[in-house]
């Protein structure tokens, strides 16, 4: 179904999220007839291109980053012409090109603005837009990441923002949100009847939640400001925590459902003082060198000046939601960079049966396993106990019941970012964060990162290619538990 006709605004048009993500999603909403033939897309940024030179690097990007099957010359072509270009630098409007000449004064043209910028350009640039008349009340803006590197600079970002744009105009992308699988979590959660009567510290042992990723991180400049806490973490592994712990909302609004996440994020017990060193471990990968492979460590991929740094490439964690749905049921986190492998997923842990009547058969009948896999090979699959076939007596075999999706859907599985920007012009902001949702965020976060800038110790090294540093198994088996390391 087209949305409604837009003009897209993309300020940093010239920059690494346009060219990888943006343009390829917006391509494939094109494609797949979702435009309405009346849609602009509209690139800004300070460069002095032309209409032009802009469209040419979104035919490049398209043919750098959408997958050779899905790009159609005839198509592009389409779409290129859909696409102009205005120079615009904020601190200097008198130097801009003329961006209200591109936009359209009509009301039934949704008007949206895409800040791919760093953040310190949000307020400018929202401020340039109010001076020039571009504001509109109805407009919306789309932010992301990095919002801050703690709730101060996150307040700062958000106040900044919210001098011209009001709360329901601002669109904060996490994309973790416009993951298939992650809205999956939706749907299995709430339109089945099966697994909410027990989805709670009755049944449920602890959560494990993992994103492991294989890539490295050191050539980023971003990352080393940042580190596994704030890059992963904060954002989109406590998103996928609210999803899992979060009550029914009423309703698919989007603030009944936002309400809900706030109140687990605000439910999350800190983690202060003594509790950091004792539930939190971080660690950096150290390279390795053999015959047969050579992986530079995080250090050594640093520059010169940065040589040193403790930033932490691994996070483990184990949180607790103070609640009465999960008193007692702890939630393990896990994510890296240069892990074993690439491999998301959240893993429910029931509790044992209460009572075996297998006592002389062979195999004890282990506790039941939810495995909600976010990526590669999306699924979703239920560990559960069988008796092995054949005549040999009673023999007990752990078996998934599975659910893959490359196997079961043929269509494309679209880009986060596919859905979200879509959902912009819908004026759908259920998929985005709201500014309590980021606040409470930071707050529970903030905490840990201080302790560890005042401690002495360093990061805990780990082997590039390997599933994290020592403490992080120790951080589970002291709890008599380990990490679903089999299954991911
Ligand atoms: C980004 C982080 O937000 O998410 C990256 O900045 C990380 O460091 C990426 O690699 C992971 O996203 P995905 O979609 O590949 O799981």
């Amino acid at each position: 179904i087209p949305v409604q006709p837009f003009d897209y605004v993309v300020f940093g048009a010239t920059g690494d999220l346009t060219k990888r993500k943006l343009i390829p999603a917006l391509y494939h909403r094109f494609k797949d007839g979702q435009f309405d033939d009346n849609s602009r897309i509209i690139g800004a940024s300070r460069s002095k291109l032309s209409d032009d030179d802009f469209r040419k690097a979104a035919r490049d990007a398209i043919s750098q980053f959408v997958e050779k099957q899905y790009q159609d010359e005839k198509v592009i072509d389409r779409f290129i012409k859909i696409c102009s270009y205005v120079p615009v630098d904020a601190s200097n409007p008198d130097g801009s090109g003329d961006l209200g000449k591109a936009l359209r004064d009509d009301p039934k043209i949704v008007r949206a603005f895409y800040l791919a910028v760093a953040p310190d350009l949000f307020e400018p640039i929202a401020e340039y837009l109010q001076k020039k008349k571009l504001y509109r009340r109805d407009a919306r803006v789309v932010i992301e990441k990095p919002l801050g590197h703690d709730l101060v600079s996150s307040m700062e970002i958000n106040d900044g923002v919210a001098k011209i744009f009001k709360e329901d105009q601002v669109y904060r992308i996490d994309h973790y949100l416009g993951k298939e699988t992650v809205q999956n979590l939706l749907a299995l959660r709430f339109a089945n009847t099966l697994f909410e009567p027990i989805w709670n510290s009755a049944h449920i042992d602890h959560v494990q939640l993992t994103v492991a990723e294989s890539v490295g991180a050191g050539t980023r400049g971003y990352y080393d400001e940042s580190g596994a806490l704030r890059d992963m973490i904060q954002n989109h592994m406590l998103q996928l925590l609210c999803l899992v712990a979060m009550e029914p909302p009423a309703s698919d609004d989007a603030n009944a459902l936002r309400d809900e996440k706030l109140k687990v994020l605000r439910a999350l017990k800190p983690i202060v003082n003594g509790d950091v060193a004792k539930n939190t471990v971080r660690g950096q990968y150290k390279g390795v060198k053999s015959e047969t492979t050579s992986v530079a460590g995080y250090q050594d991929e640093l520059p010169d000046e940065k040589k040193g740094s403790r930033t932490e490439t691994f996070v483990a964690l184990k949180a607790e939601v103070e609640n009465w749905r999960w008193a007692g049921v702890p939630f393990y986190f896990r994510t890296g960079k240069r892990m074993a492998s690439r491999a998301s997923e959240i893993c429910i842990q029931f509790k044992p049966i209460p009572h075996s009547i297998f006592d002389h058969a062979e195999g004890a009948p282990k506790a039941n396993k939810l495995i909600i896999r976010l990526q590669p090979d999306e699924g979703v699959k239920l560990m559960m106990m069988i008796k092995d076939p054949g005549p040999g007596g009673m023999r007990l075999r752990e078996v998934p019941l599975n659910l893959s999706f490359a196997a079961t859907f043929t269509e494309r599985t679209p880009e986060a970012y596919e859905r979200l920007l879509m959902d912009v012009i819908r004026g759908n902001q259920t998929l985005f964060m709201r500014r309590d949702e980021l606040e409470a965020a930071w707050k529970w976060v903030d905490p840990i990162r201080e302790a560890w800038d005042r401690s002495t110790e360093p990061p805990q090294s780990y082997v590039a290619g390997t599933w994290g540093p020592s403490g992080s198994i120790a951080l589970i088996e002291r709890d008599g538990r380990t990490w679903h390391e089999d299954e991911v």
